[in-house]
């Protein structure tokens, strides 16, 4: 028999223990009510700009990514301030899409001033974006709001490297609460999108001091690389599936791993682990279950470190706090 007293203090952390959880959560629906319009105007706005240019599809889908990943989900990748995140390593002269989510932002205000939050507007336009490339649909959980800090430190330790070997991205994603299947997944984004010669000097030019070429690259895909980056070139794009002259959304990506094919050494690095080998080996079987794990994977990415409730504000503009 529970005295009544002991009940009572059950009874309240019950309560407390609800409330904090559907503080947390975010739901599909989370504008039906506040602004019913909103998603579908974030939808139309993703489509307008990537009509003229479809380049744009991937740099809002790594947006989303590089947000979630240094603070959570909170749209701080999107703030102004000379030391903010878009100063990182792996921001600058890289990132793009910020002039689309200005717009998309000034459009959704314009139907429902501070309402939509600009880290669910991310969220929706990565999935927007996605599914314009070929991409296959997934439900997108909202109610994020807006964090008012960006930090160039926190971004440069919190983004993994192009040149991560396997154990520093498991340990990377799993500090986000992703596991090494979320991490395979979500790397297959890169069959779209464009990397700068740049981050391919190393592997080509510099792999160690006895080693010119990375070993690890497929000797053919190392000359054309070499010929579309010379040495000393770190502006030039290319694109990041070469086996194709225009990008397509498919699980291509896991074969250019296994062949060698894939740009970075992150990539490269999925097969040499037998846990993340496995899932490789899986997403790329056909038909490729890739569609259905890399939704489930930007789901559980879209909810690392969410504002919810009263944290944090929505953002009347992208780039500034209010
Ligand atoms: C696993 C660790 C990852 C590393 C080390 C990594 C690294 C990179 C690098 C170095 C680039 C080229 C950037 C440039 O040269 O400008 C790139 C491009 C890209 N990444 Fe990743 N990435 C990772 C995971 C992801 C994830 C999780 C996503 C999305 C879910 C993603 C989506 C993209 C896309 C779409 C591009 C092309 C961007 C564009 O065309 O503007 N990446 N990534
Ligand atoms: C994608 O799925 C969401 C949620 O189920 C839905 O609201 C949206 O209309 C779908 N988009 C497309 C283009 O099918
Ligand atoms: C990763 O998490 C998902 C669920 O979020 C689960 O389905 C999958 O089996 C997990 N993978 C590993 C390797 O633990
Ligand atoms: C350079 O890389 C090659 C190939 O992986 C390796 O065999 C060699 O030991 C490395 N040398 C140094 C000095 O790290
Ligand atoms: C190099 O690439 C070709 C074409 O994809 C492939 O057939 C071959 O097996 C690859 N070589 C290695 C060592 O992975």
């Amino acid at each position: 028999m529970v005295p009544t007293s002991s009940k009572w203090v059950l009874g309240l952390f019950l309560v407390l223990a609800v409330a904090a959880v559907s503080e947390a959560q975010l739901s599909e629906t989370f504008y039906r009510l506040k602004c019913p319009g909103g998603p579908a105007k974030v939808a139309e706005t993703v489509k307008t700009w990537i009509a003229r240019d479809k380049t744009l599809a991937p740099g809002l889908l790594r947006l989303h990514f590089h947000d979630c990943f240094v603070r959570g989900c909170d749209a701080s990748v999107l703030l102004d301030g000379s030391n903010g995140e878009k100063f990182a390593a792996g921001n600058k002269n890289s990132l793009r899409g910020f002039n689309v989510i200005d717009d998309i932002k000034a459009k959704v205000e314009a139907i429902c001033p501070g309402v939509v939050s600009c880290a669910d507007i991310l969220t929706l336009a990565a999935r927007d974006a996605t599914l314009l490339i070929g991409g296959s649909n997934w439900s997108v959980p909202l109610g994020r709001r807006d964090g008012i800090v960006t930090s160039k430190a926190e971004a440069d330790a919190n983004l993994p490297s192009f040149n991560a070997n396997f154990a520093t991205l498991r340990n990377a994603f799993s500090s986000k609460g992703l596991n090494v299947s979320d991490l395979v997944a979500l790397s297959g984004s890169h069959t779209v999108g464009f990397a700068s010669c740049g981050v391919m000097q190393g592997r080509l030019y510099g792999f160690n001091s006895t080693v010119k070429t990375d070993p690890a690259l497929n000797s053919t895909f190392a000359s054309t690389l070499k010929n579309l980056c010379k040495q000393g070139d770190f502006t030039t794009l290319i694109k990041m599936d070469l086996s194709k002259s225009v990008d397509t959304w498919d699980a291509n990506y896991y074969s250019n791993v296994m062949n060698g094919r894939a740009l970075f050494t992150s990539d490269d690095q999925l097969r040499r682990n037998s846990a993340g080998l496995s899932v490789v080996q899986s997403l790329r079987k056909s038909p490729s279950p890739f569609n259905r794990a890399f939704g489930a994977a930007m789901v559980k990415m879209g909810r690392i470190g969410v504002l919810t409730g009263t944290s944090g504000q929505i953002r009347k503009k992208c780039n500034v706090k209010n």
